[in-house]
């Protein structure tokens, strides 16, 4: 099997040069790879995405001929050996033999006195070398998003620039219906030597102080707590799901929200729609997981006659499909993935499900809109258009800033540790 660095070059290439999707190449890892291992893997290439800029100038720098694209792997592997050699508790001979023998793994024999060579000289000249360069910062982000930021949040586009570069912490959300005072549970996390800290408002959230594999957490099989951000965890508190109605989750896979709404309210008859059947699986499996039941459904939300069964809902969650440039701390790859055009489709695709889902609701019912995005034009203005042109809608005010003329709640990345979020509360005129 190839070493841990040549794997993680191979995922950066993926991303990079194959648009495709990190947590795709992650799942897609070796089955037979240790927690450590794994956990190596994902260092590197989570660390080298953050900071690519950086590390490719610093390689530039470096290198004393222009390396060809067709040698990508060759700079990426580098990046690897850079990225480890700037952390001061990794031992650096391990960084550069590594490296090395990882270029061989992948076919690179040609090229392996000259990484031995360029990390030997990182070492040696990196008291002269411009480690921080506050350009490499902002490079990190592509322009159009910059600019759609800067725009959006003048005073604070620096500061979530920066928090999108930060590694995010592990939120758990404690079952409440196994443990309805969640002392229980935080009694069982100390027992287990696992250290964190609870959300002064939401006692079922908390942050650990590290990430933890999920096996070492008490009773996690048996549905004790699911592993999700607070700030996710706001969307089904948000609609007080109530025991006995008709809920739909619109968009639910992978189910982080759908279980939660059956958490809250166990007796509610749960619709998990999602257009994608793959997805759905995970869906299933954690409703397995934490001994619920909801029907499932395959289907388009943006096309109801195709599914609905003509009976409408008391409350629906709309998690929409979004930009995700909330989540960028947790899904680097997004910098390097998502294009312009795409926030401009994303938007027509939410106004499209927004309206067709707001026909399947009953009257005097509860909508509540949400997105990882931070991007006004799929939050506060498509709600605000949406209110502008639907009578019968009305905006509840989750605090008292929230008005239709600046509506929903947006928390930008690392605010209180969350991850970045929009939710507006809608409810139907009777
Ligand atoms: C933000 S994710 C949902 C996360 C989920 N609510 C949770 O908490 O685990 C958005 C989901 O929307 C789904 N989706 C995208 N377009 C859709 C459509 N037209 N109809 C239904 N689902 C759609 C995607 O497959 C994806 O699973």
């Amino acid at each position: 099997m190839l070493n841990t660095r040549a794997l993680s070059a191979q995922i950066i290439y993926a991303v990079l040069d194959e648009q495709k999707s990190l947590t795709a190449c992650i799942a897609q890892l070796p089955k037979d790879l240790s927690a450590s291992q794994k956990g190596q893997i994902q260092d590197f290439c989570y660390g080298c995405l953050r900071q690519f800029p950086k590390l490719n100038r610093l390689i530039n720098q470096l290198c004393h001929t222009k390396l060809k694209p067709e040698l990508n792997q060759l700079r990426y592997l580098l990046a690897i050996g850079i990225y480890q050699l700037l952390d001061e508790k990794a031992a650096e001979h391990a960084a550069i033999d590594e490296t090395v023998e990882a270029s061989k793994q992948i076919g690179l024999y040609a090229f392996t006195n000259m990484i031995n060579a360029i990390l030997r000289e990182f070492q040696r000249e990196r008291e002269t070398l411009v480690l921080d360069n506050p350009q490499d910062v902002q490079a990190t982000h592509p322009n159009w998003l910059v600019k759609q930021l800067k725009q959006a949040y003048p005073k604070s586009f620096k500061k979530i620039i920066a928090a999108n570069l930060q590694q995010a912490p592990m939120w758990l959300r404690i079952n409440q219906q196994l443990y309805a005072d969640a002392q229980d549970y935080y009694a069982l996390l100390q027992q287990a030597d696992i250290s964190f800290s609870a959300d002064k408002k939401n006692p079922h959230s908390i942050k650990l102080a590290a990430p933890t594999a999920v096996d070492k957490l008490p009773n996690f099989f048996d549905g004790a707590c699911t592993v999700q951000d607070a700030a996710a965890q706001n969307a089904a508190r948000l609609l007080q799901p109530q025991d006995g109605e008709r809920i739909l989750d619109a968009c639910a896979a992978p189910g982080g929200k759908t279980t939660h709404i059956l958490e809250l309210a166990p007796k509610a008859q749960v619709d998990a729609l999602d257009i994608e059947v793959e997805r759905l699986e995970r869906v299933e499996q954690n409703l397995e997981r934490l001994n619920q039941q909801a029907h499932i459904i395959a289907g388009d939300a943006s096309e109801p006659q195709q599914w609905w069964d003509g009976i409408l809902y008391d409350r629906i969650l709309l998690d929409a499909p979004c930009s995700a440039t909330g989540v960028i701390r947790r899904h680097p790859d997004i910098l390097y993935l998502r294009r312009e055009d795409d926030i401009q489709q994303l938007a027509q695709l939410q106004q499209k499900i927004l309206k067709q889902m707001w026909q399947i609701l009953k009257p005097s019912g509860t909508l509540v809109y949400a997105t990882c995005s931070v991007l006004p034009q799929e939050n506060k203005q498509q709600i605000s258009q949406f209110l502008a042109q639907t009578s019968d809608a009305e905006l509840q005010s989750i605090f008292a800033s929230d008005t239709a003329a600046d509506p929903g709640w947006q928390i930008l990345p690392n605010q209180q540790n969350m991850d970045g979020f929009y939710y507006a509360v809608l409810k139907k005129q009777a």
